[in-house]
Parts: structure tokens; C-alpha cells; sequence
């Protein structure tokens, strides 16, 4: 057991971001290093995201979106897949009543209908037990990738056009951002990734134009509570100029 920094940095709390994603990255790499099965590092990965989402709630955050699953994560070994989708149905039904219990609002970005029906059954019960909440949202994107919800916006609003539901001059980025899995949600102020990769793997494409990006050297199980405070407060000293100067 080494000695961990645990002393608290100074946080502006009336500056913190309104939305905040985290690509967690580096499960895997995590348990190879200690010599364990990559599904050990999932499950460490998903007790850190606990902790996360509690912190999260705790600096009054409203919304904080996970990378979970991603359209391209079904090209891994049939193992590792079906392993993932257990812990998701594990998540769920250790967390649900906490989650209840704290008016925390589910939302899924992302297709659900491909998977597996007992995985599908949990998250939309969870889906339904939560959506009257309003503390904060918690955005798990579940088979999600950034073209895919692209292209069905386009697909939707092709067909609102053709149905003459809508004019051409009706379709601006609002109209557009209404028919993405983040409808009605601010867009990312922070994006953090973990394990030292700097890519967005097909995150939040649309979403992330002017989100600040905070990368972590970090494997996502040992990104704690002090990690995610540092990257806010980087955040904080960042200056955000929106394309004017
Ligand atoms: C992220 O960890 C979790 C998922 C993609 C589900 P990885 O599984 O990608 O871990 P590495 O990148 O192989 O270390
Ligand atoms: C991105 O991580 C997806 C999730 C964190 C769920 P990956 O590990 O799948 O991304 P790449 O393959 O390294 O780009
Ligand atoms: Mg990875």
C-alpha cells in the first residue's frame, strides 16, 4: 500500500460545468497490469463510476454522461461482451433504489433494442423508475457511437420533412440537437477521458463542438474522487471563447 495525496484542492463551486463526459478508458489495461482477467477491470471500473456519480452529485453537477458501450465495443470477444452486459444488469440492480432514492434521473444514449433482453429489461425499468426525476441526469450511453445518432437524426428529420411535419428553413441546430439521444440537455462543458488516449472513439460527435477536453494518464478504476476534482479544476482555469476573443 503506497501513501495517496488525498488533501482537497480549493474548487470554485459557482464555476463548475454544467455537463460533464467521461470516456471511461483503460478497464482492461487496468487488470492486465495486475495479472487479472479483463472483466476484473470492468468490474473495478463500474465501482469507480459509483463514486464518480457520487461525487458528481455531491458538487451539485447536473448532468454527467459515461461512456459505457460503444457501437464499435461488439467487435470484442463474445466473453468480454456478454460479461459487460452482466455488469450492467448487476449495476442496475445493486444501484437502482440508491439511485430512486436520490430523485437521479436515467437516461440512455444510445440503441437499446439490439441488446440482450434481460439487459434490455433492467435499463428500461430503470429508465421508467427514474424519469419523473429531476436532481441531476445520469446519461449512460449504451451502444452509442456518434455517427450512428447522427444518421438517425438525419433519418427523422428527412422523414418529418417528406411528411411536410416540417419546412427545409425549420432545420437549424436546435431543431437538429432535439433529435439527438441528448435532447434537451446542455451540451458537454468538460469532456474526460482516462488511460492516456487522446481520441473521442466516436463520442458525443455533434455534442462536444466547444467542450474543453481533460485527458488522464489514469486507467478509469484508478480515477478517484481527487483525479476528477484536478480535472475540474483544470476546467475552471480553462478560457472559453466560443469563436470570439
Ligand atoms: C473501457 O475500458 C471500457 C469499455 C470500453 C467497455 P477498455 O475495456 O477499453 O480498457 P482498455 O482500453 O482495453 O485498457
Ligand atoms: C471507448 O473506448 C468506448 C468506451 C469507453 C465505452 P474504446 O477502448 O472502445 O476505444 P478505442 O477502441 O481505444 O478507440
Ligand atoms: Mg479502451
Amino acid at each position: 500500500m503506497f501513501f495517496k495525496k488525498t488533501k482537497e484542492m480549493p474548487i470554485e463551486l459557482d464555476n463548475l460545468p454544467k455537463h460533464v463526459a467521461f470516456i471511461m478508458d483503460g478497464n482492461g489495461r487496468w487488470a492486465k497490469r495486475r495479472g487479472l482477467p479483463r472483466l476484473m477491470g470492468h468490474n473495478a471500473g463500474t465501482e469507480m463510476l459509483k463514486r464518480i456519480v457520487i461525487e458528481s452529485k455531491k458538487l451539485k453537477i447536473e448532468n454527467i454522461t459515461f461512456y459505457a458501450f460503444s457501437t464499435e465495443n461488439w467487435r470484442r470477444p463474445e466473453d468480454e461482451v456478454n460479461g459487460l452486459m452482466d455488469i450492467l444488469v448487476k449495476f442496475f440492480r445493486s444501484e437502482i433504489d440508491e439511485i430512486v432514492e436520490n430523485k437521479v434521473k436515467i437516461n440512455i444514449f444510445g440503441d437499446i433494442d439490439v441488446l440482450p433482453k434481460y439487459a434490455k429489461t433492467e435499463v428500461l425499468r430503470a429508465i421508467e423508475r427514474t424519469q419523473h426525476h429531476t436532481e441531476m441526469n445520469f446519461n449512460i450511453a449504451l451502444n452509442y457511437g456518434g455517427r450512428d445518432e447522427i444518421i438517425r437524426a438525419v433519418k427523422e428529420i428527412a422523414t418529418e420533412y417528406k411528411s411536410e411535419k416540417i419546412a427545409l428553413d425549420d432545420i437549424d441546430e436546435s431543431l437538429f440537437s432535439d433529435h439527438l439521444f441528448s435532447k434537451g440537455l446542455p451540451d458537454p462543458d468538460l469532456l474526460i477521458r482516462t488511460s492516456g488516449e487522446q481520441r473521442l472513439s466516436n463520442f458525443m460527435l455533434w455534442q462536444v463542438a466547444y467542450t474543453e477536453f481533460v485527458f488522464d494518464e489514469h486507467y478509469w478504476p484508478d480515477f478517484d474522487e481527487t483525479l476528477y476534482r484536478s480535472a475540474l479544476i483544470k476546467y475552471q482555469k480553462r478560457h472559453r471563447r466560443f469563436g470570439a476573443i
